[in-house]
């Protein structure tokens, strides 16, 4: 039997305009995990219904017959949440495999992320196979970031399950249709990128939630937003958080928000229809 697990992610800015070449920040969620183990001594699964089918797909694709393998996943990452969920399943599996490699760990990821997602800009497996912030350009890689001390990210999940094939066809049809506002967009989702790096880096965290809370503005006109994740925003906001935005594909999922410390969201995001908070 052997065990791999793997980490969630958030991603901090820049989600969906990643794909059309925008830059875009994400951090790993060491809090929660998603653990693999793998056995070829009996058939036997024990996984949650939500992803048998992608891990059977995964175990084809790295030419292991899903029949002849015993699989068990547990852990606490909760999935179809934008928190990386396939990234992780990916990592975890490669890590019971005895991959160890980062840069062989994320190429191998990302081919399984292609499984679900079909063209994946390749954020979700960097920073979860990396386990570091980083600063992401599709087709360019990705910088380390060291964030400030200081830095407390809150995450809250709505429990509604978001398709990222879904919401990523939908941006693109939003795109298709407003081809100049993308443009824009894209080009103030950047700005808002590069500037939320340097306040990362430099502890400017008030900025750094004006420019998340601006980027969920972006994300909700590309019609990715939900009112359960606008209204779990704006009560983060208003009970003292610097900022907060969906994170990930949207459609359902979980909101960030960056709050000072002392500044304790849980209630809130509970009462206003969060499922679950994870506390920085
Ligand atoms: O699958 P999620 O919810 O972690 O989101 C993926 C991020 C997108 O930018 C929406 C898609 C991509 O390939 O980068």
């Amino acid at each position: 039997m052997s065990l791999g697990r793997a980490s969630g992610k958030a991603i901090l800015l820049g989600e969906h305009f990643v794909v059309y070449g925008a830059p875009a920040l994400a951090v790993p969620l060491k809090a929660r995990c998603v653990e693999v183990e793998l056995d070829f001594a009996s058939p036997d699964w024990d996984v949650p219904e939500l992803c048998r089918p992608l891990l059977e797909k995964m175990l084809l694709l790295l030419g292991l017959k899903p029949t002849e393998t015993s699989l068990r996943v547990s852990g606490d990452l909760p999935l179809g949440q934008g928190l990386g969920g396939s990234a992780a399943l990916a990592v975890a599996l490669l890590r019971s495999l005895g991959y160890t490699d980062e840069r062989e760990l994320q190429e191998r990821a990302h081919a399984l992320e292609r499984l679900s997602h079909g063209e994946p800009s390749g954020i979700d497996d960097t920073v979860v196979s990396w386990e570091r912030p980083v600063y992401f350009i599709k087709g360019q890689g990705a910088q380390v970031l060291a964030p400030c001390d200081g830095f407390r990210l809150w995450v809250a999940t709505t429990g509604d399950k978001g398709s990222t094939k879904e919401a990523v066809a939908n941006a693109a049809r939003w795109r298709r249709k407003n081809p100049i506002d993308f443009h824009t967009m894209n080009e103030r989702a950047t700005e808002l990128v590069d500037g939320a790096r340097i306040d990362l880096e430099s502890g400017a965290f008030e900025e750094l939630g004006d420019k998340m809370s601006e980027n969920h503005g972006l994300l909700r006109q590309l019609g990715v937003s939900t009112p359960t994740l606008d209204r779990l925003v704006s009560r983060a906001i208003d009970a003292g958080a610097w900022g907060a935005k969906l994170t990930g594909a949207g459609l359902g999922g979980a909101i960030i928000a960056l709050a000072p410390e002392g500044c304790d969201l849980s209630n809130v995001l509970l009462e206003s229809g969060a499922q679950e908070v994870i506390a920085p």
